[in-house]
């Protein structure tokens, strides 16, 4: 009733949408039902078709997406959905005392297929994480969730799940008739429209599957492989035919990605020439070296700039890995001045990205004779750093000194108390 409540609404509106199918998924471990799915799923996917221009394609998941690669067991069953050429979705499902909750969401596309992704200019492997809002499901229940829950997993990709019904450790392979419903399901009291649940890339951090530790690795807590300081690139980018430098830069940097659950660390070699623009609001620089392209985006926020977008694209023995970040403020210093921090960083781009730099000066604004403006350094060179114990000590003993002044007023009041009895 609903549903055709909807379409009329949509006709109304002039709009020709294909109604949701959904999906329903059985997974069985020796005959017996260990995992139920029911679901409607699409997708919202920009890619790039140009330089600086992307298209955004909808599509749902196909009811003949397979289910073949899902896997039941006692602690960590997933439910992964293959469809098309090479398109694949996952859930993973944990225990939690007795609840169970889904931990992470895999999307992984294939720019390749260009019957989904036409004109792409891209071509490989993209793989988006984010965190379903799916928890505290009581044991032994179905999760029912009628209301739509936008996930934004990336800039790139958004999802949609909507009418779902899913049962992960599914017991003596009957599928429970109890519901842990949504709390976007439940009416509530309050007189605000029920919000779709939204999570947003922050959100999105990989959570390790709690399978096998080894298999898992999430990159900050892996020990960096002992490679050599990187090489530091100079940079710049000049603007008109033979004019003067716009944009500078010089860094060091080693860039820590992971790629089918597997964390890896290198050198990004400097490339004796870079790419870029420069603009008032926007500058980029594009260094292209190997099989790595890195693309910096620096925004002018009027009195301040900041590193606001990083692209990267590594072609690997095992396919493309892509990932950007544009939402960033990093870097950040006066406009008329460059940012300059000399000592190792480590920057998290995205849950699958991290750079680590190295003597790193930029001015990706108001550059003047093709020279570094004043600098303004970041606090790990600051020579107030060394301070920090400094005043760590001070205050100390200025509590000590507090204490032992209190002790002494504190026995000579006692005292004079005694002489007044
Ligand atoms: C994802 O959703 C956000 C917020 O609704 C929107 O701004 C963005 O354009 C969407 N992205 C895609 C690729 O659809
Ligand atoms: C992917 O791109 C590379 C170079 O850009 C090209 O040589 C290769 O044929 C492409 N592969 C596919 C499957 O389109
Ligand atoms: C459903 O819940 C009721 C009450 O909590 C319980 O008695 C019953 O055994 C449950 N049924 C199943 C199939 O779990
Ligand atoms: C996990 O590790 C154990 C041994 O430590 C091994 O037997 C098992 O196959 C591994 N499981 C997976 C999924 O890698
Ligand atoms: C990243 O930097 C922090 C300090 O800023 C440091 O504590 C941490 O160990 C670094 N992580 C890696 C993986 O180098
Ligand atoms: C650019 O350089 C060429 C030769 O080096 C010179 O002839 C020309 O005048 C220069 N143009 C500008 C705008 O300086
Ligand atoms: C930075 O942006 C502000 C406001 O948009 C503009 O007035 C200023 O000229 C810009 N600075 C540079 C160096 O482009
Ligand atoms: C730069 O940003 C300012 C304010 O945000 C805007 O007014 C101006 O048009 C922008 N300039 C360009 C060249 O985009
Ligand atoms: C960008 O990041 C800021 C804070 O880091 C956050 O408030 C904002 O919602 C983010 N925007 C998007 C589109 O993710």
């Amino acid at each position: 009733m609903s549903r055709y409540a909807a379409f009329v609404l949509l006709l109304s509106f002039g709009l020709v949408f294909r109604l949701s199918h959904g999906i329903e998924v059985n997974v069985t471990d020796g005959g017996k039902l260990c995992l139920y799915a029911n679901l409607t799923l699409s997708f919202s996917v920009s890619y790039e078709i140009a330089e600086k221009e992307s298209k955004t394609v909808v599509f749902e998941i196909p009811e003949s997406a397979s289910s073949k690669d899902s896997k039941c067991d006692d602690t960590s069953p997933i439910l992964m959905l293959s469809f098309g050429e090479g398109h694949s979705w996952s859930m993973n499902f944990t225990t939690k005392d007795k609840s169970y909750q889904a931990d992470v969401i895999t999307f992984t596309y294939n720019l390749n297929d260009s019957s989904v992704f036409p004109d792409s200019l891209a071509n490989g492997t993209v793989t988006v994480t984010a965190k379903p809002d799916i928890t505290n499901v009581d044991m032994d229940t179905c999760y029912s969730c009628k209301s739509k829950d936008e996930i934004q997993a990336s800039a790139e990709v958004n999802m949609t799940l909507s009418d779902v019904l899913i049962q992960a450790f599914v017991v003596d392979g009957s599928r429970s008739q109890n519901l842990t419903t949504c709390a976007a399901d439940t009416p509530t009291p309050a007189p605000t429209p029920t919000p779709t649940p939204t999570h947003n890339v922050t959100n999105a951090t990989t959570v390790a599957p709690t399978t096998n530790a080894s298999t898992t690795a999430v990159p900050p807590t892996t020990p960096a492989p002992t490679l050599p300081t990187p090489a530091t690139g100079n940079y710049s980018i000049k603007s008109g035919v033979n004019g003067t430098a716009c944009l500078l830069a010089n860094f060091g940097l080693r860039i820590g990605f992971k790629q089918n659950e597997k964390y890896q660390e290198v050198n990004f070699e400097p490339p004796s020439e870079a790419s870029g623009s420069c603009g008032v609001n926007r500058s980029e620089l594009v260094l292209v070296s190997n099989d790595i392209t890195v693309k910096l985006t620096f925004a002018n926020d009027t009195k301040k700039f900041r590193l606001q977008a990083v692209n990267v694209n590594i072609s690997t023995s095992s396919g493309v890995f892509v990932q950007s970040n544009n939402n960033l403020s990093l870097w950040e210093a006066t406009v008329g001045s460059s940012y300059m921090c000399n000592k190792e960083q480590n920057f998290t781009i995205t849950p699958l990205l991290s750079f680590y730099t190295f003597s790193l000066h930029v001015q990706p604004f108001d550059v003047k004779n093709g020279l570094y403006s004043t600098a303004e350094e970041c606090f790990l060179d600051s020579d107030l750093s060394f301070l920090v114990p400094i005043a760590v000590g001070v205050a100390l003993s200025f509590l000590i000194i507090l204490v032992l002044i209190s002790y002494l007023i504190g026995r000579r009041k006692s005292r004079t108390g005694y002489q007044s009895v």
